[in-house]
């Protein structure tokens, strides 16, 4: 009763004006617009809701003309807390998804600025003496908390229609929060340093030298790169403070097209390959909703590949494998899978690295099988962010994520012989759905 009269409270003063109105015309001089359409190849969708549906060339108009041009972040902000709550409060989950997903957004928010203020102090970050978060920072925060709210509203909209299950809440490693939030803490200022010298090509001294020269590197200037055991223990956790807690609500995207795959095809027997698995990432998640499903996890670090096998010890039941490789070479005999699931993976990827990997998912794919691409929204998917893609690879030494950025995905997969389907959005990714014919 307590929770619903608060509840009660919050959406009443979120859709009352009292908190809103006096900075509204001050704030819409200076704040952002909110752009709602994607391209991929010569086709446009619009973001409705939880999907992303292809819109013919007539609505294309009506939609892009719809797009909110006298919104601001605030706004957006305001009205993605009044969807959140609407969606969250209808639910018999709904409170619990909203404490969790309130105290994981708070928390890695915090542990966002606690960052930026630890690099600060240094005096690393900028050169002014100006001290605070700038105007443009606060901006970014509030456009960035908006984006989050609405991930989640996406989130648990697809789990109450029962694409996947609620996840425990909110995080399901709790005990290793602490220690990673303390290595964290402590590492942010190294890998400030190499960023502000550029220095990328800081990786130990390494016992097995096969691997290829474009990975051999400080992505997002993080220490090690992703060759050694300290970097796979702080690898999520960074991952979540750079999208503000929402890292996992954004991979789930990829469960609805699998929902409907394992819906309308026998789940017995049913293999399904995850490509550069890192960490584990979803791996809990299809463990959890698809105990009966055959997953093989791969990736080119060991250090990551025995990570994800420690997380997931008490997966003891399902069948979870997990294999060293490289996705340009992978090590398994044609159409042997059902599923191939990658995600976060081409925009590490030099362009002709990307192509034989497109191949390679097709061959190992059984005919009638989906591939799920999961990666970074691109260039003109939301073109209110095109800036915020420009700066990513040069703040997170990700050299190959401006020509992914302009890659048409669309021909690339079908010039390795796939069919496309269809396009999901949540904030910074985007899933795209193919099928070997
Ligand atoms: C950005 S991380 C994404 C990890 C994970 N999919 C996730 O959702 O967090 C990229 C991963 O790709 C792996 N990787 C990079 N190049 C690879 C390759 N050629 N073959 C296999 N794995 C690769 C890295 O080791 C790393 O774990």
């Amino acid at each position: 009763m307590a929770k619903l009269s608060f509840l009660s409270c919050c959406r009443a003063l979120l859709q009352s004006n009292i908190l809103y109105s006096p900075t509204q015309s001050w704030v819409t001089r200076k704040f952002i617009l909110v752009s709602k359409s994607v391209k991929v190849g010569n086709r446009q969708f619009g973001i409705f809701g939880s999907f992303t549906t292809e819109i013919s060339r007539k609505e294309q108009t009506t939609q892009l003309g719809k797009t909110p041009h006298n919104q601001n972040s605030l706004e957006a902000v305001r009205q993605s807390w009044l969807d959140f709550l609407q969606t969250v409060t209808t639910g018999p989950q709904g409170v619990g998804y909203l404490l969790g997903a309130s105290v994981r957004v708070s928390y890695f928010t915090v542990m966002s600025l606690l960052g930026l203020k630890i690099v600060d102090n240094m005096n690393q970050l900028r050169k002014s003496k100006k001290r605070g978060i700038s105007l443009e920072l606060w901006r970014l925060i509030v456009g960035m908390l908006g984006e989050c709210l609405t991930a989640c509203r996406q989130d648990y909209s697809n789990i109450r229609y029962g694409y996947y299950k609620l996840p425990p809440l909110p995080t399901r490693r709790w005990n290793d929060i602490l220690p990673a939030t303390l290595d964290y803490l402590l590492d942010v200022r190294m890998v400030q340093a190499r960023r502000r010298e550029n220095r990328y090509r800081e990786i130990p001294p390494l016992i097995n030298s096969d691997f290829p020269e474009y990975y051999k590197r400080n992505f997002h200037f993080q220490t090690d790169g992703y060759l050694s055991e300290y970097s796979a223990k702080l690898y999520e956790f960074q991952v979540e403070v750079l999208f503000n807690g929402v890292a996992d609500v954004m991979r789930r995207q990829a469960l609805v097209p699998l929902f409907n795959y394992v819906h309308s095809h026998s789940i017995k027997h049913m293999k399904l390959l995850h490509v550069a698995c890192g960490t584990g990432g979803i791996l809990s998640d299809l463990a959890e909703n698809y105990p009966q499903l055959r997953i093989v996890n791969l990736d080119l670090s060991p250090y990551y590949l025995r990570e994800a096998r420690r997380r997931h010890e008490t997966y003891s039941n399902t069948y979870i494998r997990f294999v060293s490789g490289r996705a340009e070479e992978l090590v398994f005999r044609d159409n042997s899978f059902d599923v191939l699931l990658n995600i976060y993976l081409f925009h590490e990827l030099p362009p002709n690295v990307r192509e034989q990997v497109a191949k390679e998912f097709f061959r190992v794919l059984k005919p009638g099988g989906m591939l799920i691409f999961v990666d970074s929204i691109q260039e003109g998917d939301r073109s209110d962010l095109n800036r915020l893609l420009q700066m990513f690879p040069q703040i997170y030494h990700e050299p190959y994520y401006p020509s992914y950025v302009k890659t048409d995905l669309k021909t690339l997969f079908e010039s390795a012989g796939f069919r496309s389907a269809n396009i999901y959005i949540s904030w910074l990714t985007k899933v795209c759905v193919f099928y070997k014919p």
